[in-house]
């Protein structure tokens, strides 16, 4: 395994929106290239109830970008005190209005992207137990964070939002998705401008890594 390659794409695959080209098609084979991948992930019990309905559709494209965006308009306007505060020296105090800048950009223009990949899985987590969610959230996100790696090294970039999901019912009728099914992520997908992405900082280790005891 060329370890280089693969820490490169594990280390640079970001939240793409202000680099997503808009303009440029992106040919199915690469999308089922990647889901191909990404259902090599773990699955609890090996139950594989995933799936992932791809969206080219132009007028579901904005229906569902609509939807996003209502919801993205009451969440980066919720009051001062509903929003993160942190120290001077932790890294996401200076990464906080990039992040809200791109995020509005990705909000204002998302129905243009040309592909939006939702990932689904079977059944409904209300009422299950802590335990039991992680069973389930837990086998289809690793999928989803597969898909999202693989298009990264195909020249693909997405961001991983959840906003729509306010909204998730709607999104179901546009597309026709089960009851029984739950949308875990909406990956809006388009070749990225630029050739490559640099890893982001990050809180230190020593302040998430517990080695035998908290
Ligand atoms: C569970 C989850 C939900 C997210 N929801 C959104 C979203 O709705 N809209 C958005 O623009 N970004 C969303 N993000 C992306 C984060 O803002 C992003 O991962 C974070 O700022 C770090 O940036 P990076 O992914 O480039 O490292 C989400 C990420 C995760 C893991």
């Amino acid at each position: 395994m060329d370890l280089a390659s693969v820490d490169h794409a594990l280390t640079t695959t970001r939240s793409v929106r202000r680099r997503l080209d808009f303009a440029r098609p992106v040919e199915r084979r690469l999308i089922e290239e990647c889901l191909a991948i990404a259902v090599q992930a773990p699955t609890g019990s090996n139950s594989q109830g995933w799936h992932f309905v791809v969206v080219t559709d132009a007028a579901k494209r904005e229906a569902i970008a609509a939807l996003y965006r209502r919801h993205f308009e009451a969440y980066a306007n919720r009051p001062p005190e509903e929003q993160p505060q942190y120290a001077a020296d932790d890294p996401r105090a200076a990464q906080q209005a990039r992040v809200r800048r791109s995020a509005i950009y990705l909000a204002e223009n998302m129905h243009r992207c040309p592909v939006f990949v939702i990932p689904c899985i079977d059944g409904r987590p209300e009422g299950l137990p802590a335990a039991a969610q992680a069973g389930y959230w837990g086998s289809i996100l690793p999928a989803a964070w597969s898909l999202m790696v693989a298009l990264r090294a195909r020249g693909l970039g997405t961001a991983w939002t959840t906003i729509h999901l306010a909204s998730e019912r709607e999104t179901a009728a546009i597309l026709g998705i089960h009851a029984n099914v739950t949308q875990a992520a909406l990956l809006p997908v388009a070749h990225f401008q630029g050739s490559d992405f640099k890893p982001a900082q990050r809180l230190p280790l020593e302040a998430v890594v517990h080695w035998e005891s908290w």
